[in-house]
């Protein structure tokens, strides 16, 4: 079985970074993409996310950004990463889901149902889109309405004269808000910890200080927090109507969930028919398990995007660099640590 110097697991932005910067070195290798067809998370992404409403997609390596065309994210962002595939050539397989990734020797191999591929080293970049975070709430399995997660939001149609209760206080709280309160009979916002608002502009100082807190957490080997935990809240005109309505107006946990509503820590029932938790994502990193890359402090330590606890695997798209314009960057520090990992071994085999 042929032995690849690289795997790169998931073609979404970060994994095609990977795959372009890896080919610039001439690193043999093969992208394993879960999916049926080009786009990453942005297949999935709900209908009414224009490429007005996302905060920006940066442009992949060595290509023009996709702009701002009209049109859904979940087509124009698919059509610019199929173009970009196919115009670099990279070499994605999909369907591939890979269930495990395991230790043989010096090699790893990486397992997808019956098949496998065997490599020298790994660039991780899985994204968080397929592990939605659902948190337990006291009276959860009771409750007689609905109860949806932001991956499977269904367009604010889907709420219309329902009574519904946003969880959460990232931007997907805000944004499902901003569609779904003109619609609903009424909303309830509730977020564990006062929403914190920005009082200035998102620009690159204020992000490159947010990418800083992260890549602290995870250098020390803790999980990455909420996204909003380091980004902040802005309300933007598409939520202008929703705040008019007085949507989002804060209100703290329910203490549990009823049959039929939820109950607020004053006691009341808040009637509810729907529950809509944006409590955002975790990394998508399971199939790691059996190489052990957890630290005591339940995170993967990372140097740049190199795991400490296993120099041969990279992550990209994790924590600080899970952002187009941070998975961009991190694709050339991974093929960049994969080609120093490649150059030790051969240095070590000559010696
Ligand atoms: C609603 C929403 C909107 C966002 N908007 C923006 C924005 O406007 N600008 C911005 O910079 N960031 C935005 N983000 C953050 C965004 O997720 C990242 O910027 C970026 O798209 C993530 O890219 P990625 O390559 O890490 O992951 P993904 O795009 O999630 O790609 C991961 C790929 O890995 C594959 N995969 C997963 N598991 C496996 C497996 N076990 N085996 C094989 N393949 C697997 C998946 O099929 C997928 O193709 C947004 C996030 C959300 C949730
Ligand atoms: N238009 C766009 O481009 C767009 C739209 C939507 C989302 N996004 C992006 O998508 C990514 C994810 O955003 P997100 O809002 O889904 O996730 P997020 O920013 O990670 O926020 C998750 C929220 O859920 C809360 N939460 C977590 N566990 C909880 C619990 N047990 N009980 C109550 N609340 C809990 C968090 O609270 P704590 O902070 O206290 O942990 C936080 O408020 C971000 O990058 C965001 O920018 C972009």
């Amino acid at each position: 079985m042929e032995t690849y110097d690289a795997v790169v697991i998931g073609a979404g932005q970060a994994g095609l970074s990977a795959s372009y910067h890896l080919q610039r070195r001439g690193i043999p290798h093969v992208v394993l993409d879960a999916d049926e067809s080009p786009g990453g998370a942005w297949r999935h992404r709900w209908d009414s996310l224009t490429m007005d409403d996302v905060h920006g997609i940066a442009a992949l390596p060595d290509a023009d950004a996709p702009g701002t065309p009209d049109g859904r994210a979940n087509q124009v962002v698919p059509a610019y990463f199929s173009d970009y595939e196919r115009a670099h050539d990279l070499p994605v397989l999909r369907p591939v889901r890979v269930d495990r990734v395991e230790e043989r020797g010096d090699l790893l191999v990486v397992h997808a149902g019956d098949r496998s591929w065997t490599t020298r080293t790994l660039v991780n970049a899985t994204g968080t889109w397929t592990q939605p975070h659902l948190p337990y709430y006291p009276g959860a399995a009771d409750f007689r309405g609905e109860q949806l997660h932001t991956v499977s939001y269904p367009g604010p149609e889907h709420f219309a004269g329902k009574r519904v209760v946003v969880v959460g206080g990232g931007a997907s709280a805000v944004q499902l808000l901003g569609e779904i309160a003109p619609v609903a009979a009424d909303t309830l916002w509730v977020t564990r910890r006062e929403p914190v608002w920005r009082t200035d502009d998102f620009n690159p100082d204020a992000g490159r200080a947010a990418v800083a807190l992260v890549e602290e957490r995870v250098r020390r080997g803790l999980p990455p927090a909420s996204v909003v935990s380091v980004t902040g809240l802005a309300l933007r005109e598409q939520e202008r109507a929703a705040s008019l309505l007085g949507a989002y107006e804060r209100h703290p946990m329910f203490s549990r969930i009823e049959p039929d509503g939820v109950r607020l820590p004053d006691g009341e029932v808040w009637p509810a028919d729907v529950i809509l938790w944006a409590t955002g994502f975790r990394p998508a990193v399971n199939h790691l398990a059996p190489l052990h890359l957890r630290s005591e402090h339940g995170g993967i330590q990372l140097d740049g995007t190199t795991a400490v606890a296993d120099p041969r695997v990279q992550l990209v798209g994790y924590g600080p660099s899970a952002s187009t314009i941070g998975a961009n960057r991190a694709g050339r520090v991974a093929a960049r640590g994969v080609a120093a990992w490649l150059a030790r071994r051969d240095t070590e085999d000559v010696a």
